[in-house]
């Protein structure tokens, strides 16, 4: 392949992958915030997941960056070295300033992470609660799994636990009475998509379910966005329930 074709190629995909970086970044900044890992999705990713991305699109910039500087070292080496009075003679050798080059990055990288790695201390911050002066590790996961709110890990039981929060808190408007945006609370299909309806629970992913945004109030494109705020209590069971696989068990009336 002709060498002006190279560069060609290589500049075009170095700036297809600058302008993912940029709209990824953008997602990241604007659409899904920081701390909505758990509450939004954008196209079915989330913003970890969209970070990932983000991640392995400026790997692949690097990549192309270092194609690029290798396809014009015999220009960087004789124009820039020679105008810069660091290459004295008439013909220097390209391998020899490359993997002088090479050595100093690496070098300078492997220094870098040193001091990285090694320089992450752990911010002390007070529990919430009453233990004043205490500690707590700055962990990422322990805003909802780890709150101050036991519940029993492997057993949430739909008509125990789950089906009164619905009965107290939505039946008046989502029940035989009344069926606001023709949704009903105790009808199971409801929930799951079917006859075209938004699906509301996907099972074991209570963090990108829509009924949780709604539940938690980080829906506000709806009426009455504010009555249907549950308690965290309440929304800590559902999501447990919806994380453990979403079960609504078919029972007859007189078993209720
Ligand atoms: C005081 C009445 C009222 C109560 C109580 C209520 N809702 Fe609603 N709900 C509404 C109204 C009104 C709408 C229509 C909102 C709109 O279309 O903007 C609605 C819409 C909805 C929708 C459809 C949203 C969509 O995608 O269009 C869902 C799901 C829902 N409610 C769930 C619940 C749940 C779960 C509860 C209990 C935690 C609840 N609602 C309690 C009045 C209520």
């Amino acid at each position: 392949m002709n060498r002006t074709i190279a560069n060609i190629i290589i500049d075009i995909i170095a700036a297809f992958l600058l302008l993912g970086m940029i709209a990824t970044g953008y997602l990241l900044r604007y659409p899904l915030p920081p701390g909505s890992n758990k509450s939004l999705s954008l196209w079915g990713f989330t913003r970890h997941q969209w970070g990932d991305v983000h991640f392995w699109i400026s790997l692949g910039l690097l990549l192309i960056l270092v194609i690029h500087l290798v396809l014009h070292w015999n220009w960087i080496v004789t124009v820039i070295g020679k105008r810069c009075h660091l290459i004295k003679t008439e013909h220097p050798s390209l391998i020899r300033t490359g993997i002088l080059s090479g050595g100093i990055v690496i070098f300078m990288l492997t220094l870098f992470t040193w001091a990285a790695q090694t320089s992450v201390i752990e911010i002390a911050r007070p529990m919430r609660g009453n233990h004043f002066g205490q500690t707590h590790q700055a962990n990422e996961s322990s805003e909802i799994t780890q709150a101050p709110i036991s519940i029993n890990q492997t057993n949430v039981e739909f008509w125990k636990d789950i089906y009164p929060i619905f009965e107290h808190n939505c039946l008046s408007c989502h029940g035989p009475q009344k069926q606001f945006a023709n949704f009903r609370i105790d009808r199971r299909e409801d929930f799951f998509g079917s006859n075209g309806r938004t699906l509301l629970i996907l099972p074991k992913q209570s963090a990108i379910s829509p009924l949780i945004a709604i539940v938690s109030g980080t829906r506000k494109d709806m009426s009455m966005a504010e009555i249907h705020k549950l308690s965290d209590q309440d929304i800590l069971k559902l999501r447990k329930w919806i994380d453990l696989g979403a079960e609504w068990p078919v029972k007859m009336d007189a078993e209720k």
